[in-house]
């Protein structure tokens, strides 16, 4: 279970150093704006859920301009950054360093504190829910989805990117090598492309649209990966349990083991990046015969038909 307390934790620990580390995350936030061009529809409401600092929102904001754009995160740390990015001057006509000298900014987005498990936001009432590389983080994701389901207005767009089981396979590989198979508890649970499509059918969107992308980030060494994690928040169990002397030797029989990655000269550390989107249709669209939850429902004598030969 991921433990929320201890995620917010980490995750405002590491707000002011965030945006240095967090290479892939705003990569991936660019990507999915690009997306965005290839979306016709009318957007008045906005909510960015896993806002942290702010990078995706401030595209938003720039998108559509006229929207009331809400940026949501468990940690406080992190929305105040997100408000620092985000100020914009109060009168356009004034040159925007005067604006900044005279301190009339204002951030002309909703900031909210609050769990992606509990959003405290109308149902129906967002035309577009976006969330970057916040969705790894939850261990429920039937009910973080029903959640997005249930604010989005009917025909509102779900756009998320989240991280599928490729990622950081060679810290996990090392982790297995020193711990067997409990190594696998020290990194997070990615959820497969297929399963995370399976997932938004089962909470009532339709047409679900998946893709992953693949990166390497490549280091010195493998405490450089780990020094990553840390800045961004990411730090997961391994921080929790490098505690001790077992725990610190443990971390370097790890680093140790990870060393046998090295390629070319460098410590690879490897990113499956899933994008997705979905639509909050009132009536789900998957293809013939199929119910509002997407399911083909036959009777067992038609299923057995089918399996007769020549049928
Ligand atoms: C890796 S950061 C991504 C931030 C931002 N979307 C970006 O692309 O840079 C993950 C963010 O999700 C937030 N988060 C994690 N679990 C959350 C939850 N259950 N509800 C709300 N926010 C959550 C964390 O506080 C953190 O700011």
């Amino acid at each position: 279970m991921v433990n929320r307390q201890h995620l917010r934790q980490h995750f405002s620990k590491a707000a002011a150093r965030y945006d240095e580390a967090a290479v892939l995350q705003k990569l991936s936030a660019q990507n999915l704006d690009n997306r965005l061009d290839l979306m016709a529809m009318q957007v008045n409401q906005v909510l960015d859920v896993g806002a942290g600092t702010g990078f995706l929102t401030d595209k938003l904001l720039a998108r559509y301009p006229h929207a009331q754009i809400s940026a949501l995160d468990l940690s406080h740390s992190m929305l105040q950054q997100a408000k620092r990015r985000l100020m914009r001057p109060i009168f356009n006509w004034l040159p925007p360093n005067w604006s900044t000298r005279l301190g009339w900014l204002a951030c002309p987005v909703a900031l909210i504190q609050a769990d992606a498990y509990a959003l405290p936001v109308a149902d129906a009432s967002q035309d577009l829910v976006v969330t970057n590389f916040m969705l790894q983080w939850c261990d429920d994701l039937d009910a973080v989805l029903a959640e997005f389901r249930r604010v989005l207005r009917p025909e509102g767009l779900l756009m998320l990117t989240s991280l599928g089981p490729d990622t950081l396979k060679e810290l996990r590989q090392a982790w297995v090598s020193v711990e067997g198979e409990a190594g696998h508890q020290r990194m997070n649970h990615f959820i497969d492309m297929h399963d995370l499509g399976d997932a938004l059918i089962r909470a009532g969107f339709g047409q679900p649209v998946m893709d992953v992308e693949h990166y390497t980030l490549t280091y010195d060494e493998p405490i450089g990966v780990m020094r990553d994690l840390k800045a961004i928040g990411a730090t997961n169990a391994q921080g929790e349990r490098a505690q001790g002397l077992t725990g610190k030797t443990r971390f370097k029989a790890m680093l140790d083991a990870y060393e046998l990655a090295r390629k070319q000269g460098k410590i690879p550390a490897s990113y499956e990046i899933v994008h997705g989107h979905a639509w909050a249709a009132e009536e789900v669209m998957k293809g013939p015969g199929r119910n509002k939850a997407g399911v083909y429902e036959i009777t067992l004598d038609q299923f057995q038909n089918q399996l007769k030969p020549g049928s």
